[in-house]
């Protein structure tokens, strides 16, 4: 998913701007700026290609889960529902605010299974967290019905999946917050950054003043403004948001180069009848960050993966043994490892994980195989690859 790929003169444009200027900071300065603001103007692009009212771009995507999460409300002890298969930034930002990880089932979407969410639902529940993982997303529309019949919010993870969309909405801006992640191995990226979307005034707000240790943003004189709640700094800098700016007016063009790339790897493993593709929920488009697909059993999939990486071919993940993808290697997690004491209602509340049936999840998981669609191929290359996973996947069966 790498914008690094295309980075060029239209990002060292952006950063010389503020380089010129000497502000560094997204708040304040204003005589000094030059009429830079990177972070605003990075917010309403988004907010636009978005479709939505309000973004606020942020240090990172962790930032940006844990601010979506604080900008709506939640705090210690509320439960959030998230899967098995994400990124451990989805439980780092969920115990972040003393909140209690629930993780779920994924189903053959590679992502929240429905069901599954329903039935982990209780009087403390509070947010279901898809993530949609791997350029793909969950099923929205079930799990919007889920949310509505339980007045919970839907907080959309895609972060790995800009640009993908569902029902015609862009992912992030069907539930009611969505967040993004910029760091530098993401579709566009800022170095590091993040972002999150929302069409609720409030949220915004709480998440423009949370982010900068609770600064309510008034006036021109920043000692002077007045902090109507605790806050942190998950501000992001001048000079990554000028990155970004650069990046996101090339979404589109690094969108369309990973649907080529793509389609070309897909066509040459249609062909071979063990491969079955993973589910895209009725109404998605992926946004073609992966090509993820499943063969038979988990034994033939380990096999695949050990014969694509001796032959060479690179960017081809079995997330089933990975230590930051799969719940399986979080014992970080399961053991409650941390530096400082954790809140009381994370220790009361954190359900046994060493005793968890996952078996849903390890049945799918441990017979994919996701292989990263990059954009620097040159169409020759894309199709001597192609063949080459092909031939190795045909070896492995
Ligand atoms: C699904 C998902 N969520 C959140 C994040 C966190 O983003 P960041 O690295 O910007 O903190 C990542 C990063 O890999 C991710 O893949």
């Amino acid at each position: 998913m790498p914008g690094f790929e295309l980075f060029g003169d239209a990002e060292r444009k952006q950063v010389n701007d503020v380089l010129e200027s000497g502000v560094l900071m997204r708040y304040g300065f204003e005589g000094m700026r030059n009429g830079h603001w990177k972070a605003v103007e990075l917010e309403k692009a988004l907010a636009d290609r978005m479709q939505v009212k309000h973004a606020q771009v942020l240090s990172s995507g962790t930032s940006a889960l844990t601010v979506a999460l604080a900008s709506a409300g939640v705090g210690a002890g509320d439960e959030v529902i998230m899967p098995t298969f994400t990124f451990v930034a989805s439980f780092e930002s969920i115990l972040a605010l003393g909140a209690v990880p629930v993780l779920v089932d994924v189903d053959d979407t590679m992502t929240l299974d429905p069901v599954a969410v329903e039935n982990a639902i209780t009087e403390k529940t509070k947010v279901i967290m898809p993530v949609h993982m791997c350029g793909s997303m969950a099923d929205l529309k079930a799990l919007k019905h889920i949310c509505n019949q339980h007045n919970l919010l839907l907080l959309e993870d895609a972060c790995q999946a800009i640009g993908g969309t569902f029902e015609g909405k862009p992912l992030g801006s069907y539930g009611d917050l969505g967040c993004f992640s910029f760091d530098y191995v993401k579709t566009i990226t800022c170095g590091e950054g993040g972002a999150v979307i929302t069409n609720n005034e409030k949220y915004k707000s709480n998440a423009d003043h949370y982010s900068d240790h609770g600064h309510d943003h008034l006036g021109t004189d920043r000692g002077a403004e007045t902090h109507p709640f605790l806050g942190y700094n998950y501000r992001i800098s001048e000079l990554n948001a000028a990155v970004g700016v650069a990046q996101l007016a090339r979404l589109d063009e690094f969108l369309a180069i990973q649907k080529k790339n793509y389609l070309i790897l897909r066509e040459a493993l249609e062909g071979i009848d063990e491969v079955m593709f993973r589910r895209v929920p009725e109404g998605g488009v992926e946004s073609y960050a992966f090509l993820n697909f499943f063969l038979p059993d988990e034994t033939t999939a380990k096999k695949a993966h050990k014969a694509l990486v001796d032959d060479g071919v690179d960017g081809c993940f079995y997330w089933y043994d990975n230590n930051w993808h799969y719940y399986r290697k979080w014992e970080h997690l399961i053991n409650l490892k941390s530096l400082g004491k954790l809140p009381q209602d994370i220790y009361n509340q954190l359900p046994d994980y060493s005793k968890s049936d996952f078996s849903k999840s390890d049945h799918w998981v441990g017979r994919n195989i996701s292989c990263l669609i990059k954009l620097g191929w040159t169409k020759v290359e894309v199709k001597i690859r192609a063949q080459k996973i092909a031939g190795s996947i045909r070896s492995a069966i």
